[in-house]
């Protein structure tokens, strides 16, 4: 784990299990390395090159994806990285995905291409090399080194390339990605990119294989007791043409660091061979992982071969039961256990789908707050760190797949999710898909859905499966053969109807709610697009929370369920189209501020007293006329008291609101909750006064300079008192000093188009390279020659004009092209310098000031190469040897320049806030130090506020 997240934990859970401990061999004796690829890359919007890869000779890759090429004048980007968040909003693109003019219709927008160089060490040879991506979306082709090394095409799944053949130990490697997200998975936002991590991983040839790895808790009847009976799993791969006699080791470290127990299996390898092996372990008065207490174990699985470890891999697990009984519902720990769970997708203001590891923390922390106690990873497969968030900060998650399928590709994609995500305790209940209309009540859909979930259960016999289906008291086709059946909204009769007619299947809301509300909104604006935040409104499909919620609680064999959504989520702006370019279904808004149905859920989720009134009391002009006044409360009784005088009590109804009219009058709105006749809970909303002040306020005051972690700071407008004007809209900007960056703002606003992101274009100009001359040569390939040479006079061959549509060269010529340049020292201070070839047919090699610079066969793509380190101020002299393999009118042609690229100028960062709020997500570079920023807006008092970043190990990652 991140050290930084280590940190994160530490203030979020005060009973955060240490993980490091002691260990059955020293992490560093093993061969391993696990190291992250994600800083460093360059990156390109659009495609001039095709896919890259040639099909007709191996390792020919061209344009980007030939190692020559130069990205020197590529965008620098980190990853995790969305380029669809980076886009401008465009009415004409589609709103499901949230109005981004990318996929169809753009082709100019959705393909990008990534390069990154990194060097490999002499003594990695003999070691297996592998990349790992965990998501990009999507259709995605990867190149090393100019070998294609793989396409994958799911958004969603992680997925992994042996690179040890094509790798350069003891050299440069390049690897290519191109991500084309033309076409689109889900009827949400998506994001474009490698928005997810990358990791080079080394290993021994005999090692232990990926999702290899298993820990079971075995306790009799699935109910804990005494002592659990562990089973543990491991797969060993041989990548050696010789057999081997290896020992697996398990050691389990418990929730305080300490040694539980150590068991030992041999395993005798064949050559080449794979091998499972297994062996029991007993934990003695296990510390049980529930949301509550999340207790985390540590498998250390280590192989040896003659004494020498061979690899090691650290699994942190948790000892728990799930299941569900048809009549007492979802079942934690041998007891009922009801879900207060949400549907998420995965975006987030300011930074798209591409979350750093810390907004992960930030947003299962928040759910918590509202006495969430599960999470649906709504429609797809999630990034392995949600899982991490979930298993320590105590989140429950139903782990969904993306599409129904028994096909080879399908069950691949399903096997890579449940090897992944099988050891998170965190994962209760696995979701084969959503609402798969056409297919629900099919025969095929039975047949697919039980071969589904045979797969689920021979790779994981601990956990039950459902898939979401939007049907009533329907059985046919796939509820017939799922273990739990999933319910897509349909409150009322018909679920009662079909517990009655199947009283043996357990049932679960996978997909509950959803009321639609905007944050801070009281009236509905279809022409802006706002929804009032009472719980009034929902989806003709769909049910206000109150409803839902008053309809599962006397009904625990409905198991509780997840609301549609936790979050807004960019696309699907219902109820309204344009302006909107997000959802309206969050208790959260996109930002992670809550909306007034957050402290609806707060009464009925949680125990802890509360209570809350709504809407806010600025109601100027509306003096003396009642205003819809409704509280949340958990207690007995709720009061209400205007400027201290009490509007009376209220009985508070379970699973309900209370509501009030009140004549608008300024000053405090108070609310008391009663308990047992005592105050047990007191909110106020206040007038505020005009807006005075920008506030700043960060989730954390301290954060690791690792490069990767963030602060999230809440932006509000306030008034002279310090309270936030709730109706306020001021343009804020921001400028940031110090090691760190802000990567996004937001403000929840479903109908803002101002940018999340921004990125810094840097301008390039062109200077041509003139003055060609040329001769015709016989030698096949003209290589290694004296015209190739910087002093070869060629004052006397023939002039031509390069710049010609079409090359001179006829069918199997060969020529030798030559030209000289003046540059300029001024114009070598270029960050980037690049020569550009219009384009160049047949094979060719280039010669700058006499060195080689690379060569190509390929005529598809333009040539760019890096020669800022070849070029001198004055006289430069370029050479290019050419043979013609293919049609008429080969070699150069269509012009040759030098592209200077200067320095981009820092973006000016912005956002107005809505309702009084924004958010601006901050990340640490790997200095340490102060990190200010600074928020002003006109007319009103700025703010500032230091961050610290604390010195702090980076996670080991590629230089
Ligand atoms: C559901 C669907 C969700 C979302 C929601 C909107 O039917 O599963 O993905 O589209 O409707 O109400």
């Amino acid at each position: 784990m991140n050290p930084g997240i280590r940190r994160i934990l530490s203030l979020v859970v005060a009973s955060a299990a240490i993980l490091a401990g002691h260990q059955a061999f020293a992490a560093d004796s093993s061969p391993r390395e696990r190291l992250l690829l994600d800083s460093g890359w360059r990156f390109h919007l659009g495609n001039d090159w095709g896919s890259g890869y040639a099909l007709a000779k191996a390792g020919t890759a061209y344009g980007p994806g030939s190692p020559s090429y130069s990205d020197a004048s590529w965008r620098k980007v980190d990853l995790p990285h969305d380029w669809a968040i980076e886009l401008p909003f465009d009415q004409t693109a589609d709103g499901s995905h949230g109005f981004k003019p990318v996929g169809e219709g753009f082709p100019q927008n959705s393909t990008g291409w990534y390069r990154r160089a990194f060097d490999l060490p002499a003594s990695d040879a003999g070691r297996r090399l592998w990349l790992e991506f965990d998501g990009v979306y999507r259709d995605c082709t990867v190149i090393v080194n100019g070998w294609f090394v793989g396409h994958h095409e799911s958004g969603y799944s992680g997925f992994r390339y042996d690179i040890t053949d094509v790798a350069n130990c003891g050299g440069r490697n390049v690897v290519s990605v191109r991500v084309d997200a033309t076409h689109s998975e889900g009827w949400f936002y998506e994001g474009a990119g490698i928005y997810r991590h990358v990791w080079l991983v080394k290993t021994a040839p005999l090692s232990l294989a990926p999702g290899g790895i298993f820990v079971i808790s075995r306790f009799k009847d699935n109910v804990p007791r005494g002592s659990d009976d562990v089973l543990v799993q491991a797969r060993v791969v041989n990548a050696q043409n010789a057999p081997a006699d290896a020992t697996v080791i398990w050691t389990i470290n418990g929730p305080d660091g300490g040694l539980v127990t150590t068991v030992t299996q041999p395993a005798r390898l064949g050559a080449m061979g794979t091998l499972d092996v297994e062996q029991q372990a007993v934990i003695k008065s296990p510390m049980l992982w529930a949301p509550e207490s999340p207790n985390l174990y540590t498998l250390v699985t280590s192989v040896t071969v003659g004494g020498k470890v061979t690899d090691r891999v650290e699994t942190d697990f948790g000892i728990r039961t799930v299941g569900f009984d048809a009549e007492k519902g979802f079942m934690l720990n041998g007891a009922p256990y009801a879900l207060k769970g949400t549907s998420n997708h995965q975006d987030h203001a300011g930074v798209g789908s591409a979350l750093p590891d810390g907004l992960q923390y930030f947003r299962i922390s928040r759910l918590k707050e509202m006495g969430c106690n599960a999470y649906r990873t709504a429609h797809n497969p999630p990034t392995a760190e949600l899982l991490e968030a979930c298993d320590r900060l105590g989140m429950l998650v139903m782990d969904e797949n993306r599409q129904l399928g028994s096909d080879k590709h399908h069950f691949e994609l399903l096997e890579e999710l449940v090897r992944r995500d099988r050891n998170h305790p965190c994962v209760g209940i696995w979701s084969l898909g959503n609402e798969e209309f056409d297919v629900q009540g099919t025969p095929a859909g039975k047949r697919v859905a039980t071969a589904m979930q045979e797969l689920v259960k021979r790779l994981d016999p601990t956990r039950p499966v459902t898939c979401n289906a939007a049907v009533g008291n329907e059985y046919p086709g796939i509820n017939e053969t799922i273990e739990v059946r999933g319910w897509s909204y349909h409150v009322g009769q018909a679920m009662d109807d079909y517990h009655k007619a199947h009283p043996l299947q357990p049932n679960v809301g996978s997909e509950q709610g959803s009321t639609v509300s905007t944050r801070g909104i009281y009236a509905n604006d279809p022409v802006r697009g706002y929804v009032s935040a009472y719980d009034d409104n929902a989806p003709e499909w769909a049910q206000t929370a109150e409803t839902w919620v008053s309809y599962f609680g006397p009904r625990p064999w409905l198991s509780g369920g997840f609301v549609w959504t936790g979050f807004d989520y960019r696309g699907e702006p219902t109820p309204y189209g344009w302006p909107c370019i997000s959802s309206h279904f969050g208790i959260m808004d996109t930002c992670g501020f809550p909306k007034d149905n957050f402290y609806y859920y707060q009464s009925v989720w949680s125990d802890r007293p509360m209570v809350h009134i709504l809407p806010h009391w600025n109601w100027a002009g509306r003096e003396g006329k009642e205003i819809d006044v409704r509280t949340y409360s958990n207690g007995d009784e709720v009061e209400l008291l205007l400027n201290g005088r009490s509007l009376g009590r209220q009985p508070t109804k379970k699973y309900s609101e209370n509501k009030w009219k009140v004549p608008y009058a300024p000053g405090t709105l108070s609310a008391r909750d009663y308990k047992d006749g005592k105050v047990a809970a007191e909110t106020e909303v206040e007038t505020a006064d005009a807006a005075a002040a920008v506030k700043l306020s960060p989730n954390r005051t301290e954060i690791d300079a690792d490069g990767e972690d963030v602060a999230v700071f809440t932006v509000s407008v306030v008034d002279a008192h310090g309270r936030v004007v709730p109706t306020a809209a001021n343009k804020i900007s921001f400028t940031l000093d110090g090691p760190g960056q802000i990567i996004g703002v937001g403000n929840g606003d479903p109908s803002c188009h101002e940018p999340d992101t921004l990125v810094a274009e840097a301008p390039t100009r062109s200077l041509p390279v003139d003055g060609w001359r040329w001769k015709k040569v016989a030698d096949p390939y003209p290589e290694n020659m004296a015209e190739e040479a910087v002093a070869f006079d060629d004052s006397h061959w023939d002039k031509i004009d390069v710049r010609a549509d079409t090359g001179p060269l006829g069918l199997r010529e060969r020529a030798i092209f030559r030209a000289h340049f003046d540059v300029s020292a001024a114009d070598l201070m270029a960050p980037a310098v690049e020569l550009v070839f219009g384009k160049i047919a047949g094979g060719i090699s280039v010669y700058i000031n006499g060195h080689k610079i690379g060569g190509s066969i390929d005529d598809r793509s333009a040539m760019v190469y890096n020669v800022k380190e070849l070029l001198h101020s004055g006289e430069n002299v370029i050479a290019v040897p050419t043979a013609n393999y293919g049609p008429e009118g080969s070699g150069l042609s269509k012009g040759v320049t030098l592209r200077l690229q200067e320095i981009a100028p820092p973006p000016q960062w912005g956002r107005s806030v809505f309702n009084g709020l924004a958010e601006v997500i901050v990340k640490t570079s790997r200095e340490a130090g102060t990190i200010a920023l600074t928020a002003r807006a006109e007319g009103l008092q700025p703010a500032g506020f230091s961050l610290k970043s604390q010195e702090a190990d980076a996670r080991p990652s590629v230089p």
